[in-house]
């Protein structure tokens, strides 16, 4: 591989989410899930998690600092800042800003998410994402974040993977409240945009200068067989309601079948983000298969399929996050790569991962993309909702018993490349995995 820099002030990050690495919550549908051990794939819940509530958070993202990043990805937990409706916690708004200025002081930039996939037990009960109150209630949420946080939060994301919310959850049966209703996966799915739209328009009332932005998972799916108009046709449906549905609402401000009824045109929508999150993981393979009934059809056939003994990410295809961030890049704003990574019990695959995905990225900007920064998936291992503990994804590995922690091989090679401002090879020369 030849040397590769990045551009002055590239963002150098890692992406954790509240619930995953926070621990020791009781106010959240994923800790009611958590109770029912089938419904983790390890038995084992979030429990104590990373430890970053009660203190863990400032010596790892000291780390974090040390080993050369310069951007952390991190989530507010709304059952914490809101435990009762319209009651906010002083204390827990306390914790986050702490945190946030010990961030600026480590001259991490803060990337915050104000809602990646958890919701208050109350917001539960009240239907969640298909009851349309939530959206009001999620609005004046983001208000009172914006207003408390503010001052200390450059860059917005408002809502983690509205579609992968809405189709495990609402359509699905695998994630909390798991109604397995596919009528109710797209109301959701267009709840979560309307909040969303909400939710940047109150960050800018209060926040002028921020820049707010919607995180996508576009995973890169192919046809199984190209010549296939069958496969081709359940393809293009799959990526339409994945990522087309949303793309096009945010671009048009028209809402499509099959989030709506009639195509419907809504103002807040239009054009309501000033950058784009691409979370990238895998490539699938689709291929037509009448029984694939949850799955309109299409079957994912990818093979090899490196990562699915647990779980499936997708097969690993570098081009995918080249070609996902070239159609973001059509839409005309900054961009971000908000989450990338692998789960790798032994960190044997992941430094080839990184490196491949990290190239990719660059291409991707040569041919045109302006991508800001590249936040890894994850800071460290940490609790992955359905899978549980069985799928880690950190640059630092962590017993979550002891939770002791050490540096993996890929965590190590990223503080080079982070270091660096990019892949230089006498850099990289002397780690262990390339011996
Ligand atoms: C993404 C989620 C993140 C984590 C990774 C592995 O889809 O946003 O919370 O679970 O997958």
């Amino acid at each position: 591989m030849n040397d590769i820099f990045f551009p002055a002030g590239f963002l150098w990050g890692t992406a954790t989410s509240s619930h995953q690495v926070e621990g020791g919550n009781q106010n959240n549908d994923w800790w009611e899930w958590e109770q029912s051990p089938r419904h983790i794939r390890d038995g084992l819940p979030a429990a104590a998690a990373c430890g970053w509530w009660e203190g863990k958070a400032e010596q790892d993202l000291t780390y974090a600092a040390e080993l050369g990043q310069n951007a952390h990805r991190l989530s507010l937990e709304w059952s914490r800042l809101e435990p009762m409706p319209g009651v906010y916690d002083k204390a827990a708004f306390a914790r986050y800003r702490k945190l946030l200025e010990l961030m600026h002081k480590l001259k991490l930039t803060a990337m915050v998410t104000v809602y990646h996939f958890t919701l208050p037990l109350w917001a539960t009960k009240m239907g969640g994402w298909t009851n349309p109150a939530l959206v009001g209630q999620f609005r004046q949420f983001t208000h009172e974040c914006a207003k408390q946080l503010g001052d200390l939060v450059p860059l917005w994301c408002t809502i983690n993977e509205p579609a992968v919310l809405a189709y495990l959850a609402y359509a699905g049966t695998v994630w909390p409240p798991g109604h397995g209703s596919i009528p109710q996966g797209f109301c959701a799915l267009r709840q979560l945009l309307l909040a969303h739209a909400a939710a940047y328009h109150a960050l800018h009332q209060v926040c002028g200068k921020a820049q707010v932005g919607l995180v996508l998972n576009m995973p890169w799916l192919e046809p199984a067989r190209p010549a296939s108009i069958l496969d081709t046709a359940v393809t293009k449906a799959q990526d339409w309601l994945l990522t087309g549905v949303i793309l096009h609402a945010l671009k048009s401000g028209w809402l499509m079948p099959p989030l709506t009824f009639f195509p419907c045109h809504t103002p807040s929508v239009y054009r309501s983000f000033d950058f784009l999150g691409l979370n990238y993981y895998g490539r699938y393979a689709v291929r037509f298969d009448l029984k694939a009934v949850s799955l309109m059809f299409g079957n994912h056939v990818q093979e090899p399929s490196v990562r699915t003994e647990s779980s499936d990410w997708g097969q690993i295809a570098p081009r995918g996050i080249y070609h996902q961030l070239l159609r973001l890049s059509r839409l005309d704003v900054p961009l971000y790569v908000t989450e990338n990574g692998v789960y790798d019990n032994t960190d044997t695959v992941r430094p080839k991962y990184l490196l491949d995905h990290i190239a990719a990225v660059h291409r991707a900007m040569s041919a045109g993309a302006d991508v800001r920064g590249y936040f890894h998936w994850s800071l460290l291992d940490n609790f992955e909702w359905a899978q549980g503990w069985s799928t880690p994804f950190g640059l630092i590995q962590l017993n979550p018993q002891t939770q002791e922690r050490k540096l993996k091989a890929s965590g190590e090679l990223y503080s080079r490349i982070c270091k660096a401002n990019g892949i230089i090879n006498n850099s990289l020369d002397k780690l262990s995995i390339f011996q």
